[in-house]
């Protein structure tokens, strides 16, 4: 059973983006663990949905808030710091597709979310007094390379890794009463209530439990990639959480482990039976080599604990509960 530990001193924790396929755990995760706190999530819930948070919201009616707004609506988000005694904020709430955001409309829309926005809600936090910031970057703001560390040199190739880096500035604002972690996890897979399938462990998953065609770049499959267990995202947040104290204005790359296609076939197979892999023999981005070094983070004591194959059999499972749930449907 999860270790329940009341952190008395967080009182109301404001989670942007808390809809979404990574706040809805990060949400179920702070109610288990900071059991005497409120949650208000923010989240203009263009991709994220109130029914990702529905199962703790129903459970928790007086500890959770959902507040349907847009981060660029700088009245709003002060409105929220004004009702709201908010003492931590966890930022999470972006446009997050990597590559759609490279295209004309969707790059402004990527720089008011993931830049302007960020660093306005920081500014606000702040000014209204709120003690600790996590934000949630991402690996997209380094390019290729292996072993990436912090301090490596920076040229995102999407318009979206351009403006989480930029919305790093934030940390600028960081002192002794306003204390900033910025944290850049690897990609994330595994089960959530807001499960999303759009990067290749989830969708590999999802396509093998329906017996899909997997498509598989043949140039990517033995180039390593730095993934994140979803439960050691919500970890890692918390884990900068209650270290604030040493973390401050300080960035943390974070990664379960690093794996390749092949190994994740493999996996898969084992987990679902034999599949039915479409073999694709031209270039893609994807297939760079690009892995990060979680040194920084695991020196300071943070321990992932999530592996491919527990992941994998939760979205096994969640996807059949989802399937039962159908054929309940049926009979009504
Ligand atoms: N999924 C990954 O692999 C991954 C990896 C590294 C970092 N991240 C970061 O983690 C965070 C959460 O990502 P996710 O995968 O859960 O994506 P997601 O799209 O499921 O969550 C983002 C949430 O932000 C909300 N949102 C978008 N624009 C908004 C706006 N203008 N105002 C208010 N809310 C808005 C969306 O409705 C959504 O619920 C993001 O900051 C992302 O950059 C994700």
């Amino acid at each position: 059973m999860a270790e329940v530990k009341e952190i008395k001193e967080i009182k109301e924790i404001l989670v942007t983006g808390g809809a979404g396929y990574i706040g809805s755990a990060v949400v179920e995760g702070l109610l288990k663990r900071y059991i005497g706190s409120k949650i208000v999530v923010l989240d203009n819930l263009s991709k994220g949905k109130i029914e990702f948070v529905g199962p703790a919201f129903l459970n928790c009616k007086d500890k959770v808030e959902i507040i349907k707004a847009d981060l660029r609506d700088e009245n709003v988000i002060e409105e929220v710091f004004q009702r709201h005694k908010i003492d931590t904020v966890i930022h999470l709430g972006a446009i997050v597709d990597a590559f759609t955001t490279n295209r004309p409309g969707k790059d402004l829309e990527c720089k008011q979310v993931n830049y302007e926005a960020t660093i306005t809600l920081a500014e606000l936090a702040k000014k209204y007094g709120v003690g600790v910031f996590v934000y949630q970057s991402s690996v997209s703001v380094y390019s290729v390379g292996e072993e990436l560390k912090e301090e490596d040199e920076k040229s995102p190739i999407s318009a979206y890794g351009q403006y989480k880096l930029m919305g790093e500035k934030i940390l600028e604002l960081a002192d002794g009463d306003f204390k900033v972690v910025v944290l850049r996890p690897a990609t994330v897979f595994g089960y959530s209530p807001g499960f999303r399938y759009e990067t290749v462990i989830n969708l590999f998953a999802v396509r093998a439990f329906y017996g899909l065609k997997l498509p598989v770049f043949k140039q990517a499959l033995d180039n390593n990639k730095s993934y994140l267990g979803i439960h050691d995202n919500v970890k890692a947040i918390l884990f900068a959480l209650e270290n604030v104290d040493k973390f401050n204005q300080q960035v943390f790359n974070v990664l379960s482990f690093n794996t390749n296609l092949r190994n994740i076939l493999n996996v898969v197979e084992e987990v679902f039976g034999e599949l039915d892999i479409n073999l694709i023999d031209s270039a893609n981005v994807s297939q760079q080599v690009y892995t990060i070094s979680g040194e920084k983070f695991y020196n300071r004591g943070f321990k992932p604990t999530s592996s491919l194959k527990t992941e994998i059999l939760r979205i096994k499972k969640y996807l059949g509960e989802y399937g039962k749930m159908v054929d309940n449907q049926k009979l009504f």
